[in-house]
């Protein structure tokens, strides 16, 4: 058994040696790393002494309401940072970059606590994180420019997800608090009969949206001629990661709601970082129109329109392919 072990510190020094990353990189992979594992613990805990749950009066700067645990793991993040020397934190939790170093030459955007409304019903969360080049000027670039991205997600499994750009790694924590490389070739099928909409939400949607939805619904004896089945975990790492593991489409598109015009999620900390480890698996990643990783935000808080999963069914749904 021991002798197949390949831990994360292994693997980063391995694509480090062969030019997918840099020795910066690497270390603030692993800062992340260490602050998961305290999140994890952190959330394990959750209603014994804490309430982890628990809004605490003040909304993000996406206008959210804010968590216990969504605070603490920004601080926690931000504490692994600072040992990692890069230049800046950009966290969906708080307005403006939090300045690290003067010599870093990496931004680190961190959702750090994504599907907080499932803290309190014992359902997965997780951390989503995307690395940056910084050369002093802008934070403001294309999902293109990242040099790695992942998640966290903290369920039965605590797991990370990660891209280097050379494919997509997955790593489950072991008891002994290190990150384990585990035995699944990360690809996201071509096909799938599975889909994630908050559905909900129907009588608010485009007509494309609607249109391409009903047709998953009329099963075997409609247009698409095949059964699709649907999961909506509310987290986007839980669905995420499921459509990693066996396919699926996930749509969160823009609708007729009030402020929902470019949809829910946010592109720097939730859908570039995603896009990125969705295309390194074989899979697509859209606005309903555009690539997601050639958006470049004007904000670093835009929202924007994400379809994301198997790319038979993006393109079916986004390019009419
Ligand atoms: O980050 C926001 C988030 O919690 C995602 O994790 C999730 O996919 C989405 O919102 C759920 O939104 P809704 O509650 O509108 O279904």
């Amino acid at each position: 058994m021991a002798e197949t072990a390949f831990f994360l510190s292994d693997y980063l020094g391995q694509q480090e040696f062969e030019g997918h990353i840099s020795s910066e990189g690497c270390r603030a992979i692993l800062s992340l790393a260490s602050a998961s594992v305290k999140i994890a613990a952190l959330s394990r805990q959750n209603g014994l002494g804490e309430h982890l749950g628990a809004v605490l009066g003040g909304e993000n700067a996406d206008g959210d309401e804010q968590k216990a645990l969504d605070v603490a793991a920004d601080e926690l993040i931000e504490e692994a940072l600072r040992t990692a020397s890069v230049a800046a934190y950009l966290s969906e939790e708080r307005e403006g970059a939090v300045m690290l170093s003067d010599k870093g030459t990496l931004l680190v955007a961190c959702d750090p606590l994504d599907g907080s409304s499932n803290i309190d019903t014992n359902l997965t969360v997780g951390t989503i994180f995307s690395l940056l080049p910084f050369d002093g000027s802008t934070l403001l670039m294309p999902g293109d420019m990242q040099i790695a991205s992942g998640f966290f997600a903290y369920g039965p499994q605590t797991t990370l997800l990660l891209t280097v750009g050379n494919g997509v790694e997955a790593f489950c924590l072991d008891g002994t608090g290190d990150y384990r490389r585990m035995d699944w070739q990360v690809a996201i099928p071509r096909t799938t009969s599975e889909f994630a909409i908050n559905a909900s939400n129907s009588r608010h949607w485009q007509t494309a949206v609607s249109d391409y939805i009903s047709d998953l619904l009329a099963g075997k004896t409609g247009p698409r001629g095949k059964n699709f089945n649907m999961r909506w975990a509310g987290s986007l790492v839980a669905d995420a990661f499921r459509i990693f593991r066996r396919g699926g489409i996930f749509l969160y598109p823009s609708d007729q709601r009030d402020g929902y015009e470019q949809g829910r999620l946010r592109l720097v900390y939730e859908a570039h970082p995603i896009a990125f480890l969705v295309e390194q698996a074989g899979g697509v990643a859209y606005d309903g129109q555009i690539r997601i990783l050639e958006i470049t935000p004007d904000e670093l808080h835009q929202r924007v329109p994400l379809i994301f999963g198997s790319s038979d069914e993006v393109d079916l749904l986004c390019k009419g392919a």
